[in-house]
């Protein structure tokens, strides 16, 4: 008997983590490498949240907690769901973890059995496919189309549900597309979804607050709440308030799913970090003019990445209309060659090419959407600029 379990196999190693060793290692090796692989915003946590958590320490906020949230942080989200996305709903339909991941995890770990399928837009956030890998679930890729701004039709949700379907996953802002759904699309769907009661929805708001050209973001539950008691609404701190490291994530949703996913999480962690949940609640709570004038920040570079990409021979994109990613096809660079002999096949063979060119973008194919790769503009404008640059030279030598 080896040491390992088969769960154990079943654990990827992200393709991001990857994607970001191999920088490392380019680096440590000496290499000039510009990375466009971060999902995070590159600002750090505003000051009145850092001075929250100050003082809880010293108030002696450096216990266990109730193991899914603070009654004060569980009472905040209540609110914030109220005041901001139109769903009612009461401290025991809410649940904190330790980020929106952990959240997920729960979510699945807690619901799905061998051979339940998840139905996930493609492209989509990797981790979706994998943690449902990982709970025995079978992911069930759902490609969109750039026509429709990688926006899943209503028609292709229809033919894609089967008895085995348990989950669908909407994530608007979309990482890694930029899509936002709009009222109708999502009413739409919602008309499919009503006629398969046994199909539950997560709806992944994590990049709410961070849209371009006020295009309003809308809470699937709120726009459909004849599905709300199926449908569990993920958010986290992470990208808004640029808090990936205090590791901070909820969800609200039935109360059964509630419960199973505070059991779940009791086998693991048990509470997300106290001192993090007391920054919380200053985070929800708080002025929200930091987090509007970050988010012009954000547009400023998505205006200047989104043209120059596209004047590159070769690439297509739009601008997103949310999050901090551009989707780039490079289908029209398949089938030419290196400056070395070396024939690009795949996006994977293109990503290989542009890291060779000092580089580091991820390929769509993680993203289950090909031929594209993806670009972070969560990075300062110098980074962007030095990047365009490489990256047109890069063109040039296969054209
Ligand atoms: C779409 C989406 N949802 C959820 C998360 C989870 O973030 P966290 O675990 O930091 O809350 C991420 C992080 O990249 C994401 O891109």
């Amino acid at each position: 008997m080896g040491l390992l379990s088969t769960r154990v196999a079943r654990a990827r190693l992200t393709a991001s983590a990857a994607a970001t060793e191999r920088v490392r290692e380019l680096r440590a090796a000496g290499v000039d490498i510009v990375a466009l692989t971060q999902g995070e915003p590159d600002f750090n946590t505003p000051d009145h949240i850092i001075e929250a958590a100050h003082r809880a320490m010293h108030a002696g906020q450096t216990h266990y907690t109730p193991v899914d949230g603070t009654p004060e942080l569980k009472a905040a989200i209540v609110e914030k769901f109220r005041r901001e996305n139109g769903i009612e709903c009461r401290p025991e339909n809410v649940s904190v973890g330790a980020g929106g991941k952990q959240v997920l995890y729960n979510a699945l770990m807690s619901t799905i059995d061998a051979g339940d399928e998840v139905l996930i837009p493609a492209p989509s956030w990797i981790a979706y496919a994998d943690l449902t890998q990982f709970a025995e679930g079978v992911p069930i890729l759902l490609p969109t189309r750039p026509e429709d701004g990688f926006k899943l039709r209503a028609g292709d949700l229809d033919r894609a549900i089967t008895p085995r379907s348990k989950w669908l996953m909407l994530n608007s802002p979309s990482n890694p597309s930029g899509a936002v759904y709009s009222e109708a699309e999502y009413r739409a769907l919602a008309a499919v979804l009503e006629r398969h009661p046994k199909l539950w929805i997560i709806s992944d708001e994590i990049y709410e607050r961070i849209r371009y050209d006020f295009v309003p973001c809308v809470s699937f539950a709120a726009v459909a709440p004849q599905l709300a008691d199926r449908t569990l609404t993920v958010n986290g701190l992470s990208k808004s308030f640029a808090m990936t490291g205090w590791r901070l994530g909820y969800a609200c949703g039935a109360v059964e799913l509630i419960g199973a996913m505070r059991r779940m999480q009791g086998q693991s962690t048990l509470n997300p970090s106290s001192v993090s949940q007391a920054a919380g609640v200053a985070a929800l709570t708080g002025p929200m003019d930091i987090v509007e004038s970050r988010c012009a920040e954000f547009k400023t570079r998505r205006d200047f990445i989104v043209p120059r990409l596209s004047g590159i021979p070769g690439l297509r994109c739009t601008a997103p209309q949310g999050a901090f990613y551009v989707y780039v096809s490079c289908e029209d660079w398949l089938g030419r060659r290196t400056p070395e002999g070396r024939r690009l096949d795949s996006d994977a063979d293109v990503t290989d090419y542009l890291l060779s060119q000092g580089i580091a973008v991820p390929s769509g194919e993680g993203y289950g959407l090909s031929p594209y790769f993806r670009v972070s503009f969560a990075t300062s404008t110098g980074n962007l600029e030095e990047a365009c640059r490489r990256i047109e030279a890069a063109a040039q030598r296969i054209m």
